[in-house]
């Protein structure tokens, strides 16, 4: 029998008992699949997908219509993990209809929840999607839509101050109504404070270890990416190379005309 579905009021009551909440992304039915099967609690159709499947060179360029798409199909590859997709670039910046508009058609590709960027600037729209009905992660540290504004990805909240600034977001997020933060690329010390201090998971990446769960780019952890790796991140295994090797392996048989599978029927006899 399959496992209940994971949903959203479960990663507060995760929280609540202690218990680290697995997310990593996934941009396609049979990747969703397998990181399903392993026992991921969160598949994030992340905005990193721009980089990870499409090759733009970071998240700005990703389109409504891409996270549509890739969310379509994580949706259609989740059995019992959590789907929540990233909310692009300017589809909830604008205005609090525009972002109630498109969360909405998120949810109607499968997603049952939306990940925005940001703090006190997107609480009204935040307040409004939870509102409807529409569940929000928050994502907070390090946002990479906000990528010219900082000059780069560049680590967050090291200093007191910004320590400060960012338990005063993770408040207010909060109270918006958010369900879970994902905190990027912030001082361990900064995400130790946050954790303790709100009721809903935070999620770390590059956060270190006291987040109430962890979530990685899958492409990243697996080998499979093969531009540039973020130093947090430990990487499980080198999937580009077992690729590359199986594929050169298909080229030297295709070439030497040794590729050859004997067809068979469904007994297994040899039809040719
Ligand atoms: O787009 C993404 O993959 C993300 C994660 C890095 C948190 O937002």
């Amino acid at each position: 029998m399959s496992e209940p579905r994971v949903r959203v009021p479960d990663l507060r009551e995760k929280k609540r008992r202690g218990e680290k909440i697995v997310v990593l992304t996934a941009y396609d039915a049979t990747m969703a699949r397998l990181l399903d099967r392993a026992g991921v609690d969160v598949l994030l159709v992340g905005d990193s997908v721009g980089m990870v499947m499409l090759g733009y060179e970071h998240t700005l360029a990703v389109t409504l219509d891409d996270m549509l798409h890739h969310t379509r199909a994580v949706a259609r590859g989740a059995e019992r993990a959590l789907v929540v997709a990233d909310m692009p670039f300017m589809t909830y910046q604008v205005s609090v209809e525009d972002a109630v508009r498109n969360a909405g058609r998120l949810l109607q590709a499968g997603a049952a929840a939306v990940k925005v960027e940001g703090g006190p600037a997107i609480t009204g729209a935040v307040r409004r999607l939870v509102e409807v009905g529409i569940p929000v992660m928050g994502h907070l540290g390090l946002q990479p839509q906000s990528l010219h504004q900082v000059g780069g990805y560049k680590r967050q909240a090291v200093q007191r101050e910004d320590i400060e600034a960012l338990v005063e977001d993770t408040h207010a997020l909060e109270r918006a109504g958010v369900f879970a933060i994902v905190l990027e690329s912030v001082g361990h010390d900064a995400a130790r404070q946050v954790t303790a201090a709100i009721g809903v998971p935070t999620i770390g990446i590059g956060a270190g270890p006291d987040c109430d769960g962890q979530v990685l780019v899958s492409h990243d952890m697996l080998g499979l990416f093969d531009g540039h790796i973020p130093s947090f991140v430990k990487q499980y295994a080198h999937l580009n190379e077992i690729v590359v090797s199986a594929v050169r392996a298909y080229v030297e048989d295709v070439k030497t005309a040794r590729y050859a599978r004997p067809a068979v029927d469904v007994t297994g006899t040899p039809t040719a």
